[in-house]
């Protein structure tokens, strides 16, 4: 039994979201990467800021339920100085994210009492931790002493040098605390993973996996496994969250998409069995080496994936409509006569609250080393836009509190101040006409993100010539302004592109500028639907359309009969 398909189905709670994992060596700047689109229809897309706890005096830290707003508790804050968390990364170059994949149902529900749910997790563990290995360390102290109130989680970990998995999953009932199993990605490989559990065995004396004493033991001890299991047989996944065939479409078909677009066709064939569902035993790697060095705005393209071109492809059939539309609205599942069907889940989807990309770039000092390229909406239509993880300052239209800081977001309110209805008027403008308005969009979103890119590593110089010279304060003041300046730029650009895409694409029309034409300074143009609708409509009422004379001159003779121009009054 897994959880993520029910959670997957109501649309809202937890969130079923996709990571991309990218080791220093596999990148081509020799920076680590951490991708991840946090997806729920209930989730506002907002940049989380996290300011060091000396700046408060509060002894204890409260904890709520990040999905649910649910006020879990308080543990004791912490006793020194936390460090600055902005979204997903702190000021000393840690970057978390996660995926959920609920596994056993025994063991979603929490321990009575647990306090600190997933997302808690992830940002006390920022504010506290320095290095990939101690995140996992204080994963483990808190999960261990104050209770684990989530379903089974894959954690995404990185920093400078090192990108780990962590996969956990509570102990239900049964005790207080979780088990969890965590593999270092060997450098020059990528991961990922997206709600299902990608652990199965592992090398036990690496000093590149950890894991909690009792990850076997508890297993045996509840009457999971045989006692006779020896650690060289045991997986994680498939004791904790065994691959279904919704864990094989719905997720692993997302991990599928990216490990096929970096290793090729020979990849694709060789999983697509399991990608689909058919073979639940034909498994992937954990990771794989691409043979090309992946670059930062690569992972970016990833992330905007909808399986085009794949076996998974959908952009192409009915259900894409006239306009080939990679998107399904949900439910993600239908039936039809006594037959039950499904949508496919790719990795853009239009579910995402917020997606970022982050960047950890070794060869920097701390404060400048992770910068979180943060987006609201989906990532496939959105631009990301650069903000270092050290400033304490964040661009009003993209920053906000969340469920796990007990603050109702302004979900209901439409604001075109706000990032989030801002990308969400483009997206679902382009959805809307998919094939005229996205290659557009696309191409902004490109120039955009070359531009920001260009920006920093510009703004990058600027401050390592302040730290030269000893002037340390304003560096951290070009920190703080280069995202506040980018991010409210971009959130008031991105209106006004939206007001031209509207002016562009309304009516069904492309309405472009000619200044010649007297009547409107425009030229009217449009495509209508594309072939393949046609031909399903022609197919589907056989002659209710068709011209008696069938000399495809209609259109011409209607033309000229008049003076008018029949064309655009029609
Ligand atoms: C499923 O995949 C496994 C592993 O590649 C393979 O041995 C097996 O033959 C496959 N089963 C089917 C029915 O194709």
């Amino acid at each position: 039994m897994k959880l993520s398909l029910p959670l997957l189905l109501t649309l809202g709670g937890a969130a079923a979201c996709t990571n991309i994992l990218v080791t220093p060596g596999a990148s081509s700047d020799h920076t680590s990467q951490l991708a991840y689109n946090a997806d729920s229809a209930s989730l506002y897309g907002s940049l989380y800021h996290y300011p060091p706890t000396s700046s408060s005096s509060s002894t204890k830290r409260d904890v709520y339920d990040w999905d649910s707003g649910e006020y879990l508790g308080h543990i004791p804050e912490s006793s020194t100085t936390t460090y600055n968390v902005v979204g997903n990364c702190n000021e000393v170059g840690l970057c978390i994210g996660e995926t959920t994949f609920g596994g056993l149902e025994d063991l979603c529900e929490a321990y009575p009492g647990s306090i600190v749910d997933y997302g808690s997790l992830i940002w006390i563990t920022l504010q506290r931790s320095a290095t990939a290995r101690e995140a996992i360390a204080t994963m483990d102290h808190l999960m261990q002493t104050y209770g684990y109130a989530s379903e089974g989680e894959s954690f995404s970990i990185a920093d400078a040098d090192e990108v780990w998995i962590n996969e956990v999953i509570g102990k239900g009932k049964h005790e207080l605390g979780s088990v969890w199993a965590a593999v270092r990605i060997p450098d020059g490989a990528v991961s990922s993973h997206a709600n299902q559990a990608r652990i199965t065995t592992f090398d036990w004396e690496s000093p590149d996996v950890m894991y909690s004493a009792d990850v076997l033991s508890f297993a045996k001890k509840i009457g999971l496994l045989d006692g006779a299991v020896g650690n060289r047989d045991f997986s994680f996944s498939d004791t904790y969250d065994p691959v279904t065939f919704e864990g094989a479409r719905f997720c692993e078909g997302r991990v599928w998409s990216f490990f096929s677009s970096v290793m090729g066709d020979d990849f694709q064939t060789k999983y697509v069995d399991y990608a689909t569902g058919k073979n639940l035993t034909n498994r992937m790697p954990l990771f794989v080496t691409p043979p090309q060095k992946i670059s930062l705005l690569d992972t970016f393209s990833h992330m905007r994936n909808h399986f085009e071109g794949s076996e998974l492809a959908f952009d192409e059939d009915v259900g894409s409509g006239a306009f080939n539309l990679p998107y399904r609205w949900r439910p993600l599942t239908w039936s039809y006569g006594d037959k039950n069907y499904v949508n496919e889940r790719a990795i853009g989807t239009q579910q995402t609250g917020w997606n970022f990309v982050a960047n950890i770039r070794g060869s920097l000092p701390k404060p400048l080393q992770a910068v979180i390229w943060f987006g609201a909406d989906d990532s496939a239509t959105t631009v990301r836009v650069p903000i270092y993880a050290a400033a304490r300052e964040l661009p009003q239209s993209f920053a906000g509190r969340g469920p796990q800081d007990g603050v109702v977001p302004p979900m209901m309110k439409f604001d075109v101040d706000s990032a989030f209805y801002v990308t969400n008027l483009v997206s679902n403008w382009a959805y809307s006409r998919w094939a005229d308005i996205y290659p557009v969009v696309l191409e902004k979103i490109m120039v955009f993100e070359q531009t920001y890119l260009n920006q920093l590593l510009e703004t990058d110089a600027k401050i390592m010539k302040l730290i030269g010279v000893g002037e340390k304060e304003e560096a951290f003041q070009v920190i703080n302004d280069f995202g506040v300046k980018l991010g409210d730029s971009f959130t008031k650009s991105w209106f006004s592109f939206f007001g031209e895409l509207f002016v562009r694409f309304r009516d069904g029309y492309d309405i472009t500028t000619n200044t010649a034409d007297p009547e409107c300074g425009c030229s009217v143009g449009g495509n209508g639907f594309n072939h393949e609708t046609y031909a399903r409509i022609a197919e589907e009422t056989g002659d209710q359309y068709l011209e008696p004379s069938n000399d495809g001159l209609a259109g011409k003779r209607w033309e000229t009969k008049s003076k008018l121009k029949l064309k655009s009054m029609f």
